[in-house]
């Protein structure tokens, strides 16, 4: 243990296994200069008192107070960041028809760079504030605004993963909003991986380049096929959007008699940590071909309210060991918060349970066996995303990384209650999946450095 470790201490909730809801109560957290955990030690293990000790005198620890307790961060595996002035709006329009009307003309707004510092800067400040500590963005068709999103997030410290939108077709990408052509959007790709890599150099960059053709409609089989080689050379995840609507799944079929998974498969484009943003409409065998590709799903329940046509059988997804995480799809959805996310997944399991149409009867309304739990939900909310992306967060463990969210469940100003001698623990953790908000959210932690929040506490309260 060198000297620059930093000692985090108080009590913890987070959820290690899917389902499995663990509280750490009065905890002692070393995190080492990587932001690495080193140690996660109950308070009567003898090396806790002796860590806090060394932490104090080295101005290193970190004592949550007494109405805080620590969540793992959130991941976000879904977010349009250059839809983020269009949050909460624009919302009247199907899929096919709203990327015309409203969003490509957007986006084709970053080719200006003060627009896109402005937008950008609020978007990730924004975020860490809602607690989301790891982000996988679709930036925009231009490498400069999209390299400097990533820099964005590498000044702020949010952990992210940031793809260069890649669309070249001529009918469904518009003249003002498309790759300038098939070797543009794979040469642009390319350097846009290389210039992001030189700026996050490895080991454990906390930013990362994820290849991104926007979805098949968007794209031409040639430049499908050239990212996919992409992929497979720079050794580079990739993300876009699969199986969303019925328009998209019976366009893919019209033009490959496929589904979007095996023609993602097809193209090498469906790998390691590849994150299918949707996904709704999948078979079983697509979710099969998914799980043996390590690939996963992004489900965004919000967003799939006004453009999937479905609710994603997430319960179906989990139980057939497929890796799922959450997404905001921003602005698709019109929440900035993965918390709301988390809920409005367990909203839509009850809803695809119980069904929707009350004129028929009670065994034909719903789909049985749909619903997930508050702490599943709280899984895919934090352990969930991070499998999904491959990375060592989401739980409180030595060798992981401290990305933390604390929460003052007393904030005055939040509509989280907890009367002590009514709420179990157990209790307190469920009031916290479904009623926690930024109000709560007193400090952000990724890779063990502070990057929102009050200045680190540094005197104990216990
Ligand atoms: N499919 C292609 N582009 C988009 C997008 O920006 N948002 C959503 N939800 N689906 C898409
Ligand atoms: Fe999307």
């Amino acid at each position: 243990m060198g000297d620059m470790e930093k000692v985090f201490c108080g009590t913890a909730f987070h959820t290690p296994e899917r389902g499995v809801v663990e509280m750490l109560r009065d905890v002692t957290i070393v995190v080492d200069n990587n932001g690495t955990i080193q140690q996660v030690l109950d308070p009567n293990e003898p090396g806790a008192g002796a860590a806090q000790e060394r932490a104090r005198q080295s101005g290193r620890f970190n004592g949550l107070g007494p109405t805080e307790v620590l969540i793992p961060g959130l991941v976000d595996l879904h977010i349009h960041a250059p839809q983020w002035p269009q949050l909460g709006k624009a919302l009247d329009a199907p899929l096919e028809a709203w990327l015309q009307k409203y969003t490509f003309p957007l986006e084709s707004r970053y080719e200006d760079l003060e627009f896109a510092q402005e937008i950008y800067t609020d978007l990730v400040a924004t975020l860490l504030a809602n607690g989301t500590t790891t982000a996988v963005y679709f930036a925009t068709i231009h490498v400069e605004a999209s390299l400097l999103l990533a820099r964005i997030c590498l000044e702020r410290g949010q952990r992210a993963f940031v793809g260069k939108v890649a669309m070249d077709d001529k009918d469904q990408c518009p003249d003002f909003y498309r790759d300038a052509s098939c070797e543009a959007g794979i040469s642009e790709t390319r350097a846009f991986i290389e210039r992001l890599r030189a700026l996050a150099p490895e080991p454990d960059p906390l930013v990362q380049p994820i290849i991104t053709p926007r979805f098949i409609p968007s794209c031409s089989n040639d430049l499908l096929e050239g990212l996919g080689r992409l992929a497979s050379q720079y050794d580079c995840r990739v993300q876009t959007h699969c199986s969303e609507s019925d328009w998209e799944t019976a366009f893919v079929q019209s033009r490959f008699g496929k589904t979007d998974t095996q023609v993602l498969a097809d193209y090498g484009l469906l790998r390691e940590g590849t994150i299918l943003a949707h996904a709704n409409f999948v078979c079983d065998e697509d979710l099969d071909l998914i799980r043996k590709n390590s690939s996963a799903v992004a489900h965004c329940p919000l967003s799939n309210v006004y453009f999937a046509n479905a609710v994603f059988p997430l319960r179906t997804a989990l139980d057939r060991g497929v890796r799922v995480g959450l997404g905001t799809d921003i602005s698709g959805g019109y929440s900035a918060s993965v918390l709301d996310a988390c809920r409005h997944a367990l909203i839509a399991g009850r809803m695809r349970n119980g069904g929707v149409d009350p004129t028929l009867p009670m065994d034909r309304r719903g789909i049985p066996g749909s619903t997930i739990s508050a702490a599943e939900a709280f899984w895919v909310a934090t352990r969930g995303g991070a499998e999904a992306l491959g990375i060592n967060a989401g739980k409180f463990a030595p060798g992981q990384k401290f990305d933390a969210v604390s929460l003052d469940l007393a904030a005055p100003s939040s509509n989280l209650r907890i009367f002590p001698g009514f709420d179990s623990d157990a209790d307190c953790f469920e009031k916290i999946a479904l009623n926690a908000t930024r109000a709560n959210i007193s400090a952000v932690w990724v890779n063990g450095s502070q990057v929102c929040g009050t200045a680190p506490r540094t005197a104990s309260m216990f």
